[in-house]
């Protein structure tokens, strides 16, 4: 029996929320460690037979590595700190992959000193390959291949036809090819279609799929074994209270069937999927302003708490959890941010129980990309982030004061 498909904002329970905003003040991220856990068994139960890894981008708190090392998944990082924070939270190095993206030498020095670790290298440029092969990089290779097709909630988050990202498709044969006579330890190939796929999107995700295991199949038969294929993450949550979870089990089943018979296994690694509806932003009402447009409900989270609003127009469910809501007349609001800046705006439109200063209000599907995103942009600290696991709640991250903001200065 695995745990629902999704778990909705409407389904926190306020009287917890409005107890732990009491205890930790506002603006406050939390995440549900059993949830959290509850995702991670809904995919690997979905995708059995596969390799599943978290891109921990959407949430490197350790808390939440620590949860899904325990899990059993392993990590996919893009930059030389998230492979620190992954082996730091004990990840074994194995299963630690670093997908280097235009890697500044920095990353590349980390990684190639940590290489003992026997993490394994994904280059999606020819240059990378030559600065790998410049400090001596004899550790486990995979190449990132562009698949010509992208997908994702927005044309921001869309990479897989982006030439940005991965060596062109008719091109990764001759660089398997090349790398293998370089002496390189090959054993995978990657791709990524995008970021939130969902509906048709899938489409794409299949296509991908399909061309990826074309290819291994080329690469395998003219140049060497592969031990793992990995087709990227991606799968799209519903962040509409009335949206439809994917039917993981009939993207597994599409993944495999497109895959064909290619003979590596196949990997995938989402991030979004794991912790995206784990977690909550808590942030208290400070102004209410009647408007001939709308009323202008402002809260003490902004752009720089939860960027996802004013990055890609991303639309997050809003809910009042004043105790007394249910009572009162419902109005039309924009949920609006302290930073001065006309982006930062959490949703307009939004029907809200007449919102009364310090009211607490909770959005949801905050726990992907939204701590990990937070900024100091307006010089503004960034929040706490609360885990809770069962009935237990711990500060997993503590919030940042005043004098964190120049802490840095030197001048
Ligand atoms: N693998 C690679 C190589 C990636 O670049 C990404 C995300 C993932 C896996 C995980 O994708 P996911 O399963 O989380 O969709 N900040 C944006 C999302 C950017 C994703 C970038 N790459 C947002 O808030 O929607």
């Amino acid at each position: 029996m695995t745990s629902p498909a999704v778990r909705r904002l409407s389904e926190w329970d306020a009287e917890r929320l409005r107890g732990l905003a009491s205890e930790y003040g506002t603006p406050l991220y939390l995440v549900d460690l059993d949830r959290v856990r509850e995702n991670a068994a809904r995919l690997q139960s979905a995708f059995e037979f596969e390799d599943l890894s978290y891109a921990v981008k959407a949430n490197t708190t350790r808390s939440v590595l620590e949860t899904l090392r325990d899990a059993g998944v392993g990590a996919e990082c893009a930059s030389a700190g998230e492979v620190k924070r992954a082996l730091d939270a004990g990840f074994d190095g194995a299963d630690v992959r670093y997908t280097a993206v235009n890697p500044p030498d920095r990353d590349l020095d980390f990684v190639v000193d940590e290489a003992d670790a026997d993490l394994v290298v994904t280059v999606g440029a020819t240059d990378t390959l030559d600065r790998l092969a410049d400090r001596g990089y004899d550790g486990r290779l995979c190449i990132r291949v562009n698949p010509g097709v992208g997908a994702g909630h927005h044309e921001k988050v869309a990479t897989g036809a982006d030439p940005k990202f991965g060596v062109p498709y008719d091109r990764a044969p001759d660089l398997a090819r090349e790398a293998v006579g370089r002496g390189f330890e090959l054993v995978g190939l990657h791709a990524h279609a995008g970021s939130g796929i969902s509906g048709d999107d899938l489409a794409a995700h299949r296509e991908l799929v399909a061309r990826m295991g074309d290819l291994a199949r080329d690469v395998i038969a003219d140049t060497t074994p592969l031990d793992f294929v990995n087709v990227g993450g991606g799968l799209g949550v519903p962040y509409r209270e009335d949206e439809a979870p994917l039917d993981l089990r009939a993207v597994a089943a599409t993944t495999r069937e497109a895959f064909g018979d290619a003979d590596a296994t196949l990997g995938l690694e989402p991030g979004r999927y794991f912790v995206a509806d784990a977690g909550v932003l808590l942030t208290r009402v400070n102004t209410v302003k009647p408007t001939p447009e709308t009323t202008v409900v402002g809260v003490d989270a902004g752009m720089t708490t939860l960027i996802r609003p004013a990055l890609y127009d991303s639309y997050h469910e809003i809910r009042s959890l004043a105790p007394d809501g249910d009572d009162r007349e419902a109005v039309t609001a924009t949920v609006a941010g302290p930073v001065c800046e006309t982006a930062d705006v959490f949703g307009t439109g939004r029907s809200l129980p007449a919102p009364e200063r310090d009211d607490l209000l909770a959005v949801g599907n905050a726990g992907a990309y939204g701590y990990e995103m937070a900024s100091q942009y307006n010089s503004r600290p960034r929040p706490a982030v609360v885990a809770l696991e069962g009935e237990n709640d711990s500060v997993a991250v503590r919030r940042e004061r005043l004098d964190d903001i120049t802490e840095l200065e030197r001048w």
